[in-house]
């Protein structure tokens, strides 16, 4: 126990010194008679040290030469096939939250894992919704998001997108109708895109969905599902209060049609009314995922589903991945059961809102809108100006934006940009909005 202990100490003490530079890249580490005799501890334990510090990245043994300290740099960039070939690039146009401060939690859960006795159960598949265990620890972390189900109704999906995808293939057939705001989230309509469904836009007011257009729609068109969402839309901003949640199911009660909840973004707002899952839990299939809270590359996500559903959407799971990964499970539950993700939504939570502040005041001369907890906004241009040729300026000064069409359900996108705010790190955001402001106040019209 006592030697486990020393052990530790050892590697923290070199990880500690070899993270803050104290220990440069390239120098040569004692050699483990040396370590063992200046620690006074056995040679075994000195490999140990020098074994656990190579797994952690740190260090490198190079046969017949010595152990080496690695270089720390890494590639911290962008996916390359995101980047435009200019020196520097601010990507507004996808949010992926910084994970710097979780890389040691990281190491850490790793770390245990690789000591836990669960470790075999990497190797084996899971079932294609997750384990029961698994699915309890996202059900006890659902209640903070006001919704109280079994952990048999929630599903353990790869992602948001993925939970999109395997809704829409289980509950609709080829020619079926989806209404979805005039403006959504675009992964949306390319799912329903690959899986020939018809999207019926439905309009939108300053604080949410037209209500009476949508329920002329379902009124004349027979809709299977509503996709909608109601804490912080993307790309509009909204939350819905809870009146409207209320109409909301009510019309999709009155007409038989499904609701789609996501709730991708809903951990940034939390003073929201229930989710629509509150109000229609037997016809609403909630998804969100642990993307923009933890870590993009994660790809962890969950469904709600009410009981009717449940075979159908674990069909559609099944024949997509046969079942969850494993590993990337592993250490999301850790971070669920642990605190750490509750303390991790209160860190996003008040960078968005440090980031939205910022856009506000860059952008304060031009028709900016955005909830004041979203990561993103939304910036309709001036006439004439047009939102392809302005996101095409932008880009080519190492600035990229979506632009509206690729959020639109309708032929006639607006010229509008939809800035991502989560990914430029803090200290250069405000230079980048400055940019966007000159550009768009100066362009030639
Ligand atoms: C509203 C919305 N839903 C779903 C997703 C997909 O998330 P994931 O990365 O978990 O697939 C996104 C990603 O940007 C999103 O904005």
């Amino acid at each position: 126990m006592a030697g486990t202990a020393r052990y530790k100490q050892i590697v923290d003490e070199l990880a500690t010194a070899i993270r803050a530079g104290d220990l440069a890249a390239g120098t040569r580490l004692s050699t483990h008679r040396e370590l063992a005799r200046t620690h006074k501890v056995a040679v075994a334990t000195a490999t140990r040290v020098y074994t656990e510090l190579a797994a952690m990245g740190l260090v490198s043994g190079e046969t017949g030469r010595g152990t080496y300290v690695r270089d720390q740099q890494g590639f911290h960039g962008i996916d390359a096939d995101r980047a435009l070939p200019v020196a520097r690039v601010a990507d507004l146009s996808f949010n992926q939250p910084h994970t710097g401060e979780h890389i040691e939690n990281l190491r850490q859960a790793l770390r245990n894992l690789a000591g836990s006795g669960d470790l075999e159960s990497v190797l084996y598949q899971h079932p294609p919704a997750g384990r029961s265990r698994d699915r309890a620890i996202v059900a006890t972390h659902l209640l903070d998001r006001g919704i109280d189900v079994a952990p048999d109704h929630v599903l353990l999906t790869h992602g948001a997108q993925h939970g999109i995808t395997t809704v829409l293939s289980a509950i609709t057939r080829p020619g079926d109708i989806i209404a979805a705001d005039d403006l959504t989230y675009p992964g949306l309509l390319l799912a329903a895109r690959t899986q020939h469904l018809d999207i019926a836009p439905v309009p939108h007011t300053t604080t949410g969905p037209d209500l009476s257009a949508l329920e002329a729609l379902c009124s004349s068109r027979p809709v299977r599902a509503m996709y909608t969402q109601p804490t912080i839309h993307n790309p509009l901003g909204w939350t819905l209060d809870a009146d409207t949640r209320r109409q909301l199911a009510g019309i999709a009660t009155r007409h038989d049609c499904l609701i789609i909840e996501d709730a991708t973004y809903a951990f940034l707002d939390d003073t929201a009314a229930p989710p629509l899952q509150h109000y229609a839990p037997d016809r609403t299939i909630y998804l969100a995922s642990l993307s923009k809270s933890l870590a993009t590359g994660l790809r962890f996500g969950y469904l709600v589903t009410p009981q009717p559903l449940r075979d159908a959407l674990i069909s559609s799971l099944r024949v997509a991945t046969w079942g969850t990964n494993p590993l990337v499970t592993a250490l999301a539950t850790t971070w669920i059961a642990d605190g750490t993700l509750t303390e991790l939504e209160k860190t996003r939570r008040a960078d968005a809102r440090t980031r939205q502040h910022l856009a506000h005041t860059a952008l304060n001369t031009l028709d900016y809108t955005a909830h004041p907890a979203a990561y993103f906004g939304w910036l309709t241009l001036p006439p004439p100006l047009r939102a392809d040729t302005t996101a095409s300026h932008l880009a080519h000064a190492g600035v990229l934006i979506s632009t509206a069409d690729t959020f639109t359900t309708t032929p006639h996108p607006p010229h509008a940009l939809r800035l991502a705010l989560a990914t430029t790190a803090l200290d250069d955001l405000p230079e980048v909005l400055k940019h966007i402001h000159h550009t768009i106040t100066t362009l030639p019209t």
